[in-house]
């Protein structure tokens, strides 16, 4: 099976298994995993940041952000198509009483500016207006196709964030993949944000964890935060040594995946009907679907399981195809294969 749903049903690696086999434990509710302690400082150290806290996953780490920078009844200023506006729950309106503010979300990812500028209301000046908390943005972005925001913007948000005192969050759970993309450092991505939530399970392939990095003040409260939803975990640590390899020895291998995504989505742009932003491919995700919305969609995603590739379908008649460690070059020329047959079949029956 070539499962292209998504980057999380990557596996452990060798090396992964073996580290978590001989990870050296502690309780972290009390601060003594040693293995946690030395992923929270690799990451904080990676992301510039003073420190970090290991999280369950990306939606904890998310949630445990936005709720230690705001307060119950502000608002979280966030893309509408962004993760946490999507994906999880709504867990900071219903657990934390934060109000979400949408803005429109552009092609790449980016929050329109002049949206988020009218978005921001002045503060404390008018007894309508809940206060703003924090502003979030997602690099790479997930439902726009892995795009990435580029350095010029993060820049331009921060100024805006800036001359209203707002913190900004990133939601960068797959942030190693836009730096691997534009070839810089993962820190000159992050010194753009307050905080910032990254996953270990994506494509680092680790089998959990996420990490929140951020001041120590507000790692602080991020720590009581996540006791707070049940997220202390105690000897940690076994998650914690697959999180350290995934950090030493998978973020290189990311190019490989966006080779890959490059690859399939120029083999499914070739398919008659199909329609595929080929700009929009920038790193390991790849979106598309028929051009007109129409019957054979739903039954090109089951006609593809039934021939040994799993791709997801995200509604609107759109379909996601992931690459991830696990797949190789000669797998993702096997599905294109497949993945033609399968649309050519389909549409001259
Ligand atoms: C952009 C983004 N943020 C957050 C998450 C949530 O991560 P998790 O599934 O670990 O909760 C995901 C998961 O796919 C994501 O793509």
């Amino acid at each position: 099976m070539i499962d292209l749903r998504s980057d999380t049903v990557t596996l452990p690696s060798p090396a992964m298994r073996e580290a978590m086999y001989r990870a050296e434990l502690g309780d972290d509710v009390m601060g003594e995993d040693p293995t946690v302690n030395r992923l929270e400082a690799m990451a904080a150290e990676l992301t510039g940041k003073e420190a970090a806290l290991l999280v369950v996953s990306g939606t904890m780490g998310n949630l445990v952000s936005v709720l230690s920078h705001c307060r119950r009844g502000d608002e979280a200023i966030l893309g509408d198509q962004s993760h946490i506006f999507h994906f999880e729950a709504g867990g900071a309106s219903a657990l934390g009483g934060v109000v979400f503010h949408p803005v429109a979300t552009g092609r790449f990812g980016e929050l329109d500016l002049t949206g988020l500028k009218n978005a921001i209301r002045p503060a404390a000046t008018n007894m309508h207006y809940a206060p703003l908390g924090v502003i979030c943005l997602e690099n790479t972005h997930n439902r726009c196709g892995g795009t990435i925001l580029q350095l010029a913007y993060l820049r331009a948000v921060r100024e805006i964030a800036d001359s209203t005192s707002v913190p900004v969050h990133l939601d960068g759970s797959r942030v190693f993949n836009a730096a691997m993309a534009l070839g810089c450092h993962v820190r000159e991505l992050t010194r753009f944000a307050d905080s910032v939530q990254f996953c270990l399970s994506k494509g680092l392939a680790a089998p959990v964890g996420s990490l929140v990095c951020g001041s120590e003040d507000f790692i602080a409260r991020a720590r009581r935060t996540r006791k707070m939803v049940g997220g202390g975990m105690r000897q940690a640590g076994i998650i914690a040594a697959a999180g350290i390899v995934a950090l030493t020895e998978m973020v290189e291998r990311l190019a490989e995946d966006h080779h890959n995504a490059r690859i399939l989505a120029e083999g499914l742009a070739e398919l008659p009907g199909m329609q595929l932003d080929l700009d929009t491919v920038q790193t390991n995700i790849v979106i598309f679907g028929p051009e007109r919305r129409q019957p054979e969609g739903p039954s090109f995603a089951r006609g593809l399981a039934h021939e040994g590739v799993k791709i997801g379908d995200i509604g609107g008649g759109r379909f996601r195809a992931v690459t991830h460690y696990g797949l190789s070059q000669a797998d993702i020329h096997e599905a294109v294969r497949i993945m033609q047959r399968t649309w050519g079949e389909m549409i001259h029956e």
